[in-house]
């Protein structure tokens, strides 16, 4: 075992010289950070609201992310379009800034070359500002990144590591904690071998951090149980034009032969789904009709089923179109339905909490099982200050809906989380009156443009921005 840092995976003296493009030597400093967002800044619904239109869906942020850190194992620079402008996004490229990389942002394009690389040890700061924390573990420096609990994104449970620290060490890495850091560098001085690993649990995070650490490991790693999830897919799909030798993503085994250096590529990021879902269910809870595109439609299928089921009509208005209809034509409400939410196909837990906003309207009674994380109920007590009825057990909660509609009325919730804002935003859509959410940073950090988006949809929202003391004076 080795005593002291050294670095792994190096690409060899053997491999292709890097070309830098020449854009790209002296960038000018990138606007990684969002000026509008302000951390006090609350969000003014005034409801009910009937919405009608089309929403453009922006690229998916939990895609993002974990392909921004691939960018880290490319030589020459990697190009990733229609990337969302969001507080997460903006601070993992500052993660990246931070560690030598240059990055240039242009609108929805992000520009990384990671040749000047040569150390990760990220800036806590930035760490702790978004749901980066454990990607680059996988890098082929000597790495080191804040332990992921309490540190990490949205605090909705335990957020461990140990099945990345396992994986890592299956592909002959010594992982460390040290003065409160995970440090993670090879055991034979040169780089990471392939190796088997089973994941306990199919952790999406564990999965693309292994996928990624294995395409530059020397020989062959079968990685088992691996989460399915499409933002798995993506990636796998961003390393195989990058060069990366990469089988089986998106089923419960992935096999990758692992090759000595990457080259940077070009890729477009998907649509959220997860905004879809939400956007799918402001129109089912102000039971209107909207359309947006683009989608993946097999990516919300497990929503699409429920919302089916509940009442609502929903079309496929092209292969990146859909449209949904909430809206009774008979008087008749929605009727309410159990949710348990897993790992995909199963039902997201990033559509859990406005989910839930929506049982709240509808008719019966309806169980909603949380399986992923184990404190993703915060939501339920700010829903209640709107009138909600619902009763919490642990991770399951009884939603008591309404018989005739919505009954919601406004009040002054507080977002906790990133999808527990988001469901506020949604009752609030649906409630009587004003409902005024501060902590929307949260909300921030997951849905670009949210206020304008549902503005253009007819919803009365309006941002509060607090002066700073010299705009006040
Ligand atoms: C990703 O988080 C998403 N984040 C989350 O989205 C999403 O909720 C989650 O996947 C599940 O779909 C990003 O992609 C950036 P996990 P991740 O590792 O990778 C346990 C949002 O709102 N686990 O699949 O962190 C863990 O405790 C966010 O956009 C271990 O036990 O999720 C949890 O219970 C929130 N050991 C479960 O697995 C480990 O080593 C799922 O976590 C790792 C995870």
């Amino acid at each position: 075992m080795a005593t002291s840092f050294c670095s792994f995976n190096v690409p060899k003296s053997q491999d292709p010289p890097k070309p830098l493009n020449p854009s790209l030597q002296n960038p000018p400093s990138p606007p990684l950070h969002l000026h509008n967002q302000n951390h006090s800044s609350k969000l003014v619904i005034t409801g009910p609201s009937k919405l009608s239109g089309h929403v453009a869906i922006s690229g998916s942020k939990n895609s993002s992310l974990p392909i921004l850190a691939a960018t880290l194992f490319c030589s020459g620079t990697s190009k990733l379009a229609n990337v969302p402008c969001l507080s997460d996004t903006r601070a993992m490229a500052s993660v990246l800034a931070s560690l030598g990389a240059e990055v240039q942002v242009l609108g929805d394009e992000i520009l990384v070359n990671a040749d000047g690389v040569r150390s990760v040890e990220p800036c806590p700061d930035e760490i702790r500002k978004c749901e980066v924390g454990s990607s680059s573990l996988g890098r082929c420096w000597p790495g080191s990144a804040p332990p992921r609990s309490p540190c990490r994104g949205c605090d909705i449970g335990a957020r461990p590591v140990d099945l990345y620290v396992q994986g890592l060490r299956a592909l002959g890495a010594v992982v460390e904690l040290r003065d409160g850091k995970v440090q993670a560098y090879a055991a034979n001085g040169r780089g990471l071998v392939g190796g088997t690993f089973q994941l306990d649990y199919p952790s999406v995070g564990a999965t693309e951090t292994l996928m990624m650490a294995a395409c530059l490991a020397d020989g062959v790693t079968l990685l088992s149980n691996v989460a399915k999830e499409p933002e798995v897919v993506a990636l796998a799909r961003f390393l195989i034009e990058s060069g990366a030798c990469i089988e089986g993503a998106g089923s419960n085994k992935i096999v990758i032969k692992g090759k000595s250096w990457l080259h940077g590529s070009e890729c477009k990021i998907d649509p959220d789904r997860i905004e879809t879902g939400t956007f799918m269910l402001a129109a089912a809870i102000t039971r209107s009709c909207i359309s947006m595109s683009p989608v993946i439609p097999s990516h919300v299928s497990c929503l699409t089923e429920k919302l089916r089921a509940a009442g609502c009509k929903i079309r496929q208005r092209s292969h990146d179109t859909l449209e949904i209809l909430a809206v009774s034509t008979d008087g008749a409400n929605l009727n309410g339905f159990n949710v348990k939410t897993g790992p995909f196909p199963a039902f997201p837990t990033d559509l859990q909490p406005q989910t839930m906003a929506l049982l709240t309207t509808c008719n019966g009674s309806s169980i909603v099982e949380e399986s992923v994380f184990n404190k993703r109920m915060g939501h339920a007590n700010e829903l209640l200050k709107l009138g909600a009825r619902i009763q919490v057990c642990g991770s399951t909660a009884l939603v008591l809906g309404k018989d005739k509609g919505s009954l919601l009325s406004g009040s002054s919730p507080i977002a906790k989380d990133l999808r527990g804002g988001m469901s506020l935003v949604l009752a609030g859509l649906a409630a009587t009156g004003n409902t005024e959410i501060s902590g929307v940073s949260h909300i921030d950090r997951g849905y670009e443009n949210i206020d304008a988006k549902l503005q253009s949809l007819g919803a009365d929202v309006k941002r509060l921005i607090p002066l700073t003391c010299s705009e006040s004076q």
